[in-house]
């Protein structure tokens, strides 16, 4: 049986001392001892974050990450300094940062690859846009997406990896997937899992619905077989994130 992940991604939203407060308002929000608890903050606010979770049931995760150890990388974030930070996970290949910061698949890779190295879990991210789905290409898609993030992985790590489905069209835009659509490719990357390794390694990886998650959507979503949890932008800035995380109760 996999534990549910649910994780909250701020995206560029609070300042440091803003994190603090929404965590000291979250903290008790989001207690549930059934599901693991991660919130995704801006990098500069990761230090106070970590402070500020201590004794809760909550752990810090990082937006973005270089594949790179140190060196001459302007503005850039090295895995050690994200482990030394107190981060456990980290959002890998988001559609934003594909869509902005021209991150590829192989970029994704490389990421995905570091943050194993170091012992940091990866939350990656894949995702098809609006065109794409019309055009019926979505599962040729994402499948192509997860073949390229996973090169090189063992099966060990992937095991222990997050993947989060989120149909860009359905991020940040309130339209949430339906449950058959988000069930459909949630399992269509679980069978990729599979083909690439084993059933042990797809029954035990985690895959996450994205987009648009709300307090009334999350109970149905994440009682699909194949959703493990869910990556919640909008909504995990707010208190509806403790009910969420308390999909369950
Ligand atoms: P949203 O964002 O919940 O605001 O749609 C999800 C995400 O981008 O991870």
């Amino acid at each position: 049986m996999r534990r549910k992940i649910i994780a909250g991604n701020w995206k560029m939203n609070k300042t440091p001392s803003e994190a603090v407060e929404l965590i000291n308002t979250l903290k008790p929000l989001v207690a549930n001892e059934d599901v693991d608890v991660v919130f995704c903050v801006p990098a500069i606010s990761i230090i106070p974050a970590v402070e500020a979770v201590k004794g809760s049931n909550i752990e810090i995760g990082a937006e973005n990450m270089y594949f790179e150890e140190s060196g001459a990388y302007t503005g850039e974030i090295a895995p050690n300094m994200l482990v030394d930070a107190g981060v456990k996970y980290v959002i890998i290949g988001h559609s934003e940062r594909r869509e902005y910061f021209a991150e590829t698949d192989e970029t994704v890779n490389k990421k995905v690859l570091k943050a194993f190295e170091h012992g940091i879990t990866p939350i990656i991210c894949c995702g098809e846009s609006l065109t794409q789905r019309e055009q019926g290409i979505t599962i040729d898609w994402i499948r192509q997406q997860i073949k390229i993030a996973f090169l090189n992985v063992t099966a060990e790590q992937a095991k222990t990896a997050v993947i989060a489905y989120e149909p860009i069209w359905a991020i940040g835009t309130g339209k949430v997937a339906t449950t058959e659509q988000a069930e459909e490719v949630c399992k269509a990357i679980r069978d990729c899992i599979c083909e690439i390794y084993d059933e042990a390694t797809a029954e035990a990886i985690r895959i996450q619905y994205g987009g648009s998650v709300s307090a009334d959507s999350a109970p149905e979503l994440f009682a699909q077989p194949d959703i493990d949890g869910g990556l919640v932008g909008g909504a995990s800035l707010k208190p509806d994130f403790g009910k969420i995380v308390n999909y369950n109760k």
